[in-house]
């Protein structure tokens, strides 16, 4: 398959894990035969510093003449504190998701085997979790009208939800449903929010459409304790976009480190894989970074174009260095000097070979190289 992929590293550690990304890509188009043909554009603060502007006019247009998009992270601490900046990369973020059209975000969580002891929640409680959230990620009070009263003393941000923008992510998390275990969660805030209401009556009314499915409610306050209480309950979370944003961070716990979650954002014509986490600035090219949530977000890029046997290839690839310990520090107690090029070698090289008679736990080969 032909594939033109625009890669938006942005920045913190969006660049350093983003190369291990299109490392894995690379592996698995020599390995069956694809053309991925890649090409870079700036987006966040390092827009911000070269163009002026965190989403630079090029690097939107670049993002729709491609197939995909595979994006690093964004934000820079100078821009954090600073209440009065009227720039910010964070808007490169999101004026992506909004010119694209990227109106549904899916952040699978799920609990890996041999990391279950290295949460901080107890086993019992996360073993078997599997969880997909969809969350809507054009809408709501992140795009609604912000206000500053010209004294600097009051401030709102309006949550606007209309009927289509919650029947199209609606349909998506329902068919996703049917593949799953046949659940639903609809995550709002219905006692309170009026567009809290809308999301419920509109959801309640496709539910009839899916009689496969169940269809069932919680309160945001309510869901982020039953997230840690009782996380196999869930199967596909159904939320608005700031709910959806918080929930998947707290959910990211259940795995581990958020350095494990992937996601995709699509919409009609266009997607976007990306990390959940952020720039993580304090790490920034000290090699700690956990490229597997950018690794897993290409592989959800490949299944988007239904190449799964190269998608299961990327997950194995993944899964043995979580076993063998070939582990970026966050959740690595065993070795502390494995970076996250080192993962992504490792990584690449399983692409390359996955029969490797030496993947072993004693002598572990990596492409030129044998660590431990
Ligand atoms: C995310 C991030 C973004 C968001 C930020 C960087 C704007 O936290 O993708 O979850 O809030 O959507
Ligand atoms: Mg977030």
């Amino acid at each position: 398959m032909k594939l033109t992929i625009a890669v938006l590293p942005g920045d913190g550690i969006g660049p350093e894990v983003t190369n291990q990304a299109v490392k894995a890509l690379k592996a698995i188009a020599s390995e069956f035969n694809h053309n991925f043909k890649f090409t870079n554009a700036d987006v966040g603060a390092i827009a911000i510093d070269k163009h002026n502007d965190p989403l630079p006019e090029k690097t939107l247009d670049l993002c729709k003449s491609t197939d995909a998009i595979l994006f690093g992270s964004i934000g820079h601490p100078k821009y954090d504190n600073d209440p009065s900046a009227k720039v910010r990369p964070e808007q490169g973020l999101l004026k992506l998701r909004k010119g694209l059209g990227l109106f549904a975000n899916i952040r699978p969580v799920k609990a890996y085997q041999t990391l279950i002891d290295k949460s901080p929640l107890k086993r019992h409680i996360i073993e078997g979790t599997d969880i997909s959230i969809y969350r809507e990620l054009t809408g709501g009070i992140y795009f609604g009208e912000k206000q500053l009263s010209e004294d600097g003393n009051m401030a709102s941000d309006l949550c606007v939800y209309s009927r289509e923008e919650i029947e199209r992510i609606t349909h998506l998390a329902f068919k996703a449903a049917q593949s799953r275990k046949s659940k639903v969660t609809l995550v709002d805030k219905a006692n309170v929010l009026e567009s809290s209401r809308l999301w419920r009556k509109v959801v309640t009314e496709i539910a009839e459409q899916y009689n496969d499915v169940t269809l069932d409610f919680l309160f945001v306050d309510n869901a982020a304790m039953q997230m840690i209480l009782n996380p196999k309950q869930f199967d596909v979370i159904l939320t608005e976009n700031m709910f959806g944003d918080i929930i998947s961070d707290e959910a990211s716990v259940i795995g581990g480190s958020i350095g494990l979650l992937a996601s995709a954002s699509v919409g009609k014509k266009y997607a976007m894989f990306e990390p959940i986490h952020g720039s993580f600035p304090q790490a920034t090219g000290k090699g700690i970074a956990n490229p597997i949530a950018s690794i897993l977000s290409a592989a959800m890029l490949l299944e988007h174009f239904e190449l799964h046997a190269e998608a299961e290839l990327i997950k194995q690839a993944v899964d043995k260095s979580l076993k063998l310990n070939i582990a970026t520090p966050d959740i690595n107690t065993k070795y502390d000097n494995v970076t996250t090029g080192k993962v992504g070698e490792f990584i690449e090289d399983y692409i390359n070979n996955p029969k490797d008679s030496n993947m072993n736990f004693t002598n572990i080969h990596l492409g030129q190289s044998t660590i431990i």
